[in-house]
Order: C-alpha cells, then sequence, then structure tokens
C-alpha cells in the first residue's frame, strides 16, 4: 500500500525517519548513552586483525562508508570490495579476520557465495540483513537485522540509511572494544546517532527545493557527482539511483580524482553534483568545485548551513542541510541525493518502482 505517495520510492524515503529511529533502538541504549550488541548480536571487534566487507551495489556503498568509520573510529583496518569480484578473488584469508556481509533482501547470489567462500575458510561470517529469514542471514554466524521493513521500491533507499545506522552503531562498538574511543567519546557519538531521525526529518523538508532541480537536470546527458571522504561513497549512490530510474548516465567520483580524468567531460552541459558536509575535508573539495566552475561547469552544491557559510567558491545552485556531527552527515546527506534522483525520474515520467532491466532481488549471478 502506498498510502498517500504516488511511489513506493517516495513512501520509503519518507519512512526513513521512523524506520532508522527503530534501527538505532535496537542497538543504543540511550539510558547510558552507549552501544548495545546483546540478544544475539554479541560481537568481540578487540581481537580483530582486519574486518572484510562485501556487497552489491548500494548495499555496498553502504560497507564503504563504515569503512572510513572503522578505520577512524575504531582503528580497524578494512578490506571492501564488490561481492561478484570479492568471490572469485582468493583473497587470502587470515586467522584474525572477520567478514561482514551487507544486504536488503538477504538473498543476492554473488553476496551469499562471498559469504560461502568466508566461512569454508574457517572465520566467523557476520551480515547486516533487512529480511530476517534469508539465506544470508540464515547463514550467517552473528546477523545484525535492520528494521527498514519491506522495501518495495526497486531502487534502495530506506534499506541504505538503515544498513549505516547499524554500521554506524557498529563502529562506536568497535572503537570502544579496542580502546579507541573513551566513554566520553562513546556517549558524544551515540548522542549523535540518537540526532539522526529528527535530521532526517527535517532533511524531508528541501524535498522542495530539490524537486526545483529536477527540470534542469532532466536535460543532462550526463552527471558527474563528487565527493571525498565518507561523501565519495555517497556520489556513488547518487550517481547510481540517478541512473537506475532517470536512466542518465551518470558517475560517481572522489573529487581529488577530477583532475586525473574525468575533468576533460566538463562543460556548461554537465551538471556536477558536489556533495560536501563541512567536514575535514571540506576545503579540498571547495577547490576541486572552483575547477569544475572555471570550466563552465554547473555546480549543485549539497552541503551544511556551515559549508553554505564557507564555501567561496561559485555554484549553480546549493542545497543546504541542517548541521549535524561530522560522523552522521552521510545518513543525513542521503536524503537530498535519493530525493534528487527520484524527482527527476518522475519529472521524466520513468517506472520510478520498476525501473526498466532491474530486478529487486538479484539471486542469480
Ligand atoms: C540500488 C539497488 C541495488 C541493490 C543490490 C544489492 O538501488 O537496490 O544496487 O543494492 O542489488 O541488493 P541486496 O542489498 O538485496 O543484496
Amino acid at each position: 500500500d502506498k498510502g498517500n505517495y504516488r511511489h513506493f520510492m517516495a513512501k520509503e524515503i519518507h519512512e526513513q525517519p521512523e524506520v532508522i529511529g527503530h534501527t538505532l533502538s535496537r542497538y543504543l541504549d540511550l539510558s547510558k548513552m552507549q552501544t548495545t550488541f546483546t540478544n544475539g548480536t554479541s560481537i568481540d571487534f578487540a581481537p580483530l586483525d582486519r574486518l572484510i566487507i562485501s556487497a552489491c551495489g548500494t548495499a555496498y556503498y553502504a560497507g564503504l562508508v563504515a569503512k572510513y568509520w572503522f578505520e577512524r573510529y575504531a582503528r580497524l583496518p578494512v578490506d571492501i570490495d564488490v561481492a561478484s569480484e570479492f568471490r572469485y578473488r582468493e583473497m587470502p584469508i587470515r586467522k584474525g579476520d572477520m567478514a561482514l556481509f551487507i544486504s536488503q533482501s538477504g538473498e543476492t547470489a554473488d553476496t551469499l557465495a562471498g559469504l560461502r567462500y568466508c566461512k569454508s575458510q574457517g572465520i566467523k561470517v557476520a551480515a547486516v540483513v533487512n529480511v530476517p529469514e534469508s539465506t544470508i542471514a540464515r547463514e550467517a554466524d552473528l546477523v545484525f537485522p535492520t528494521i527498514a521493513g519491506r522495501e518495495i521500491g526497486v531502487a534502495s533507499t530506506k534499506a541504505f540509511t538503515c544498513q549505516l545506522a547499524v554500521l554506524a552503531s557498529l563502529a562506536v562498538h568497535a572503537g570502544v572494544q579496542r580502546g579507541h574511543v573513551s566513554a566520553d567519546e562513546a556517549a558524544a557519538l551515540v548522542r549523535s546517532l540518537a540526532e539522526v531521525p529528527g535530521t532526517v526529518n527535517r532533511a524531508l523538508s528541501l524535498e522542495a527545493e530539490v524537486e526545483a532541480l529536477a527540470q534542469p537536470l532532466s536535460r543532462a546527458r550526463d552527471v558527474l557527482y563528487l565527493g571525498r571522504g565518507t561523501s565519495f561513497p555517497l556520489a556513488m549512490e547518487g550517481a547510481l539511483k540517478l541512473k537506475e530510474i532517470s536512466y542518465i548516465h551518470a558517475e560517481g567520483y572522489p573529487a581529488g580524482e577530477l583532475k586525473h580524468g574525468p575533468i576533460a567531460l566538463i562543460d556548461e552541459d554537465v551538471p556536477v553534483i558536489v556533495i560536501a558536509p563541512f567536514d575535514q575535508v571540506f576545503e579540498k573539495t571547495v577547490s576541486n568545485m572552483e575547477e569544475v566552475a572555471a570550466r563552465g561547469g554547473k555546480v549543485v552544491l549539497i552541503t551544511d548551513e556551515k559549508g553554505a557559510a564557507a564555501c567561496g567558491a561559485p555554484t549553480w545552485r546549493t542545497v543546504v542541510v541542517p548541521d549535524v556531527p561530522e560522523f552522521i552527515a552521510p545518513i543525513v546527506f542521503a536524503l537530498p541525493v535519493q530525493l534528487l534522483a527520484y524527482h527527476t525520474a518522475v519529472f521524466m515520467g520513468t517506472d520510478v518502482d520498476q525501473p526498466r532491466n532491474l530486478a529487486k532481488s538479484v539471486t542469480v549471478e
């Protein structure tokens, strides 16, 4: 049931404050301002030398954000690859490794094969899944459910932000267990996670503003998405979402890679969506925006209030998300990125919930 929405995708985008809240309530103890992994989700990151993450598509991008989190907050090295490569790569697995697979459906063939490979190598295998009775959930040693509810739109939205919520909670947990996050720091990180549902709700109020970009974007043949740090996976997610449902060609790139090739594409006809919260690498991204603007590129900057105030580079349009702690920015910035793809596709009249050539669950390789 779509309720009052035109598409399941719109309904699922709007459900995010609620389902992220449900998911977080499973992994955060707000009375103690701690993460809580109990009742079958108990995990010890302290002895690990490495975390291996694998997934496909949007779930892979969630894993890529998590790599930055685990490395930064828990000093835990992360090796990540798309499952279709990972399963055939013959990666040497060592005793101190643990593997984590991420899947909305829990049935993705490549992800499942990667999980089975790791199990055959004798290491512990964990999964973040949205369907608790799925094959991946059944075969994993340890399951961290996302509580997104059934996702019907083929383009994943609420499952992605719920995956990020679980992964962020896990990263804080790992940081504490590995002695790199103090109790006070953990409390601050937990507090910022607890703010996510409210902030995501406020980000939804940008919808009309983002919708106004649909018409100019719909005329583009190619769109580039740029981001650094945790915004780099979001850039790839934005590009994936746009190409899936609007059929406009889009690429997500790490902003710093621009000058190593893709800058050759820039002219007045190529919109460049820059995802840049006011974080440690903000100024670096701004200098890449300047390079785009100098070549006549049309920059759509998605930033926060501090970023909008600090940005000296010329932009064609700016979307201003509420200020949030750097840690949770990827979850909040997912919203304008999803809304931009959604409204562009709606404007173009495509079948948003059932885009051509795509299936919700990819059970063959
Ligand atoms: C993109 C999308 C796909 C899936 C991918 C993995 O919007 O939905 O890229 O993320 O097929 O699917 P799951 O998460 O079910 O393993």
